[in-house]
């Protein structure tokens, strides 16, 4: 018989206890497809006495997820802990550099040291693996790193978080306001432990530079993406997208250029007729190109305990057959370090909305700073609030313009005293 890799799991929250049930249900399915017996010995979590689904007490109970490193029945440690520094990642340079495989979720550590982690693991001659970290079930680490590693990839976009979509959808489809859609999503266990990286765009932006790193050969260069969250919409702009022939989406988008690489994590409006605007709920989607597969489109559930634990045993399954790949397809040593080229670079298509007193002048005004600009406006609309005076919302589309001119002729605007709040700026992708 064949000896067992003995697996570790430091962190039994929803996607742990889900790996600990997949290990258990699975185990025969398993059992065919590894070359060794994939055999959990050791668990670490906060809470002990917290019920669970599957029953873990015959396992040894660290009380400290670092009492792992170097354990010497321990091969692979699956650190499903969280965090880009603390425990996380002590435990995962721990084991690296104790020479014991690491399976990780964790997109806010590989975001911030994959590079020195992955250097480290090609040091030691061992595994870092993380298909969990990015788009949950969707194999899109293996697909980018191995499945079209023949093509150069020069630009791909997606939903990486699934929280805001799941939001976004929920509030085009049902009209809900933000918050209860956003509640709702917590509720089902798409969130991360503190919403704001889902809402305000970090996790798509931990998840975007790690797949950026491994697509274009590049240091994983999370400082240098632009990131917006979705705060800002409210249903005003998700009503207007619609009747404009859009939807919503909070897009991750990367490109490399001959000058850098551009990443950027923003919500815009699609175009209904594309296929990412048809990705909905939890679901995330990648589109590429590799110059010799041409397109492709991969969706799936971005999040939730299941999901994301078929992607860490996915991980195990590849360690179990002694399948080992470098963490980003390219020997770390290799990784071109590019600049992060700025969101003003970008050329395209805007939508704004203004919050305004209506009274004499105002469109005349707004259309004027833009048009000094050199800022042309393909669609206008003001809703009818049917007394003069009051409050009201006008949005409009551009044409194509810089980035620059919007900014700068919103700036010009920003004291204007008929102007409620802040103009709402949202970009325009038709893909
Ligand atoms: N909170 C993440 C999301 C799931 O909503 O997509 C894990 O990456």
């Amino acid at each position: 018989m064949t000896s067992p890799l003995k697996v570790g799991i430091a962190g039994l929250g929803t996607v742990g206890g889900s790996v600990a049930r997949l290990l258990q249900e699975q185990s025969a399915v398993l059992a065919r497809r590894c070359h060794r017996p994939l055999q959990v010995v050791a668990v670490s979590a906060r809470d002990r006495n917290r019920k669970r689904k599957t029953p873990l007490d015959h396992l040894e109970w660290l009380e400290d997820p670092r009492q792992m490193i170097g354990h010497p029945d321990i091969d692979v440690v699956v650190e499903l802990i969280g965090g880009a520094d603390g425990v996380a990642h002590d435990l995962c340079t721990g084991a690296l550099q104790a020479g014991q495989h690491v399976v990780t979720a964790n997109k806010s550590l590989l975001a911030r040291h994959g590079h020195t982690l992955a250097a480290l693991a090609e040091s030691r001659g061992v595994t870092l693996a993380f298909e969990a970290a990015v788009a949950g079930g969707v194999p899109i680490v293996k697909t980018l790193r191995e499945g079209v590693a023949a093509n150069t990839i020069e630009r791909f976009y997606g939903i990486l978080n699934g929280t805001c979509n799941y939001i976004l959808t929920t509030m085009a489809k049902t009209g809900a306001p933000f918050a209860a859609a956003l509640k709702e999503a917590q509720t089902l266990g798409y969130a991360e432990a503190d919403p704001a990286f889902d809402i305000d765009g970090v996790d798509a932006a931990h998840k975007l530079a790690i797949l950026a790193s491994i697509a274009f050969g590049t240091q994983v260069n999370f400082a240098g993406v632009y990131c917006e969250g979705i705060r800002q919409i409210c249903r005003e702009d998700v009503t207007a997208a619609a009747s404009l022939g859009f939807v919503i989406k909070l897009l991750a988008m990367a490109e490399r250029t001959a000058d850098g690489v551009i990443q950027s994590v923003y919500p815009c409006l699609v175009p209904k007729d594309r296929p990412i605007a048809h990705v909905d709920d939890v679901f995330n989607a990648i589109m590429l190109k590799g110059d010799y597969v041409g397109e492709m489109f991969m969706q799936g559930r971005g999040a939730g305990g299941n999901p994301t634990a078929s992607a860490v045993v996915a991980d195990l399954i590849d360690l179990a057959n002694a399948r080992q790949t470098r963490p980003f397809g390219t020997a770390a040593a290799e990784l071109e370090s590019l600049p992060g080229l700025p969101i003003t670079r970008r050329e395209g298509h805007y939508y704004l909305r203004f919050q305004v007193r209506d009274r004499a002048g105002v469109v005349a005004d707004i259309t004027g700073a833009l048009g000094r600009e050199g800022i042309s406006i393909r669609t206008l609309t003001q809703r009818d609030e049917s007394h003069s005076g009051g409050s009201v919302p006008m949005m409009l589309t551009t044409h194509r313009c810089r980035e620059q001119a919007v900014q700068q002729a919103l700036a010009a605007l920003a004291p204007a005293d008929y102007l409620e709040e802040p103009p709402h700026l949202i970009r325009i992708e038709y893909l």
